[in-house]
């Protein structure tokens, strides 16, 4: 898996986010995979970007740029898949049912919001004001975070949580689940985000 470094350039959604200070201390860790990307022209247009996510082991995220959003992709472990079960009383919009054709695509309106249960693909920019939450993957107990915590996502901004589906707390400022973007299997290791139509 490449592991280069984020390049201050493209981190252009830090520019429009609400708290970009906040936002940009999260990312500095976060490896930044741009092998076969098209061009920086054609990706301002929006061209899909193809991810070869062989080396993705359970348990690891990362970060791919799309339509200059960043993109994350989990690959979940058996108990990250299990602890879904869990939060599904805690969150506000379980079954992905509010704005679902600008959040959710169809594929995903499922308990784990993907075409694959332990693959999640998700635009890593909070819904209340654009902050990008940081990743809180293990459970329990941890400050800033509900007691029984599953594992999931946290936005420094404003203290919203997401579970590990994307999926938003209830009585948080963010009002939506995380955006899963369209996107589609080339093969059993290759994503293609930003589009989802059949070849
Ligand atoms: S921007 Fe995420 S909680 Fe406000």
């Amino acid at each position: 898996m490449s592991d280069t470094p984020s390049d201050a350039s493209k981190r252009t959604w830090l520019i429009a986010s609400g708290c970009a200070g906040a936002a940009g201390a999260a990312f500095t860790a976060v490896p930044f995979i741009s092998s076969m990307q098209p061009s920086e022209r054609a990706k301002a247009a929006g061209a899909p970007v193809e991810v070869d996510i062989s080396a993705l082991q359970p348990g690891e995220k990362i970060t791919v740029e799309w339509r200059g959003k960043p993109v994350w992709i989990l690959k979940r472990t058996p108990q990250q898949i299990e602890s879904l079960k869990k939060t599904e009383t805690v969150v506000a919009d379980p079954k992905s049912e509010r704005k679902p054709s600008e959040l959710t695509p169809e594929y995903a309106r499922n308990q784990a919001r993907s075409i694959k249960p332990e693959i999640l693909v998700a635009v890593g920019i909070c819904t209340h004001l654009g902050c990008s939450p940081t990743a809180k993957l293990e459970p329990g107990a941890q400050p800033s975070l509900p007691e029984d915590w599953q594992g999931g996502f946290f936005c420094p901004c404003h203290g919203s949580t997401f579970d590990l589906a994307g999926r938003v707390y209830k009585n948080v400022p963010a009002p939506d689940n995380l955006e899963i973007p369209p996107h589609m299997y080339l093969s059993d290791s290759k994503l293609l985000i930003g589009e989802d139509k059949k070849a």
